[in-house]
């Protein structure tokens, strides 16, 4: 059975099995600060091991960001991305807005929650995890 908990702690090395297909995935002590940094977690367990979860910062009354969302490969299509998704979306009801950044393979995947694309700006280092991490 998978419990889901919200405003959950994290330790970075629950984060070991994750980012697995990431081009350059963050670092442990990265891993701990963006854990310390999030104003909001909510996870997935399977007997206490950590296979789902969502990272959020928030201003705590107008935006909401939804800055990770990460299911382990052999959890997913199982229904774990969305009750993740459902919840955070709950806990943020009655916010201006609930932003994410997304590549666009899995747009489809948040509009069925009801996120519509929009137009956006950013930076972004290319040269992330290239040692300066
Ligand atoms: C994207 C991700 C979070 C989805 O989580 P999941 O647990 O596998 O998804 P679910 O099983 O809850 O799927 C819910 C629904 O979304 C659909 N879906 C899942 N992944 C999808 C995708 N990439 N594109 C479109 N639809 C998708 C499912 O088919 C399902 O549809 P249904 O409700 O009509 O049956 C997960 O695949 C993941 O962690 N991927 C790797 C990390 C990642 O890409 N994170 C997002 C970066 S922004």
């Amino acid at each position: 059975m998978i419990e889901y908990k919200i405003n959950d702690s994290v330790i970075p090395d629950e984060l070991d099995c994750f980012f697995q297909n990431w081009k350059s995935p963050p670092s442990l002590k990265i891993k701990g600060k963006l854990l310390e940094g999030s104003d909001l977690i909510i996870t997935a367990k399977e007997n206490g091991r950590l296979v789902g979860f969502i990272t959020t910062i928030s201003d705590g009354a107008m935006h909401a960001f939804i800055t990770l969302v990460e299911v382990l490969e052999a959890y997913q299509g199982k229904g774990i991305g969305k009750n993740l998704m459902k919840l955070a979306i709950s806990h943020f009801k009655g916010y201006y807005d609930i932003v994410l950044i997304t590549d666009k393979d899995k747009g489809a995947f948040y509009k069925k929650f009801g996120f519509n694309e929009i137009y956006g700006m950013h930076i972004r280092d290319f040269t992330y995890g290239k040692g300066n991490n």
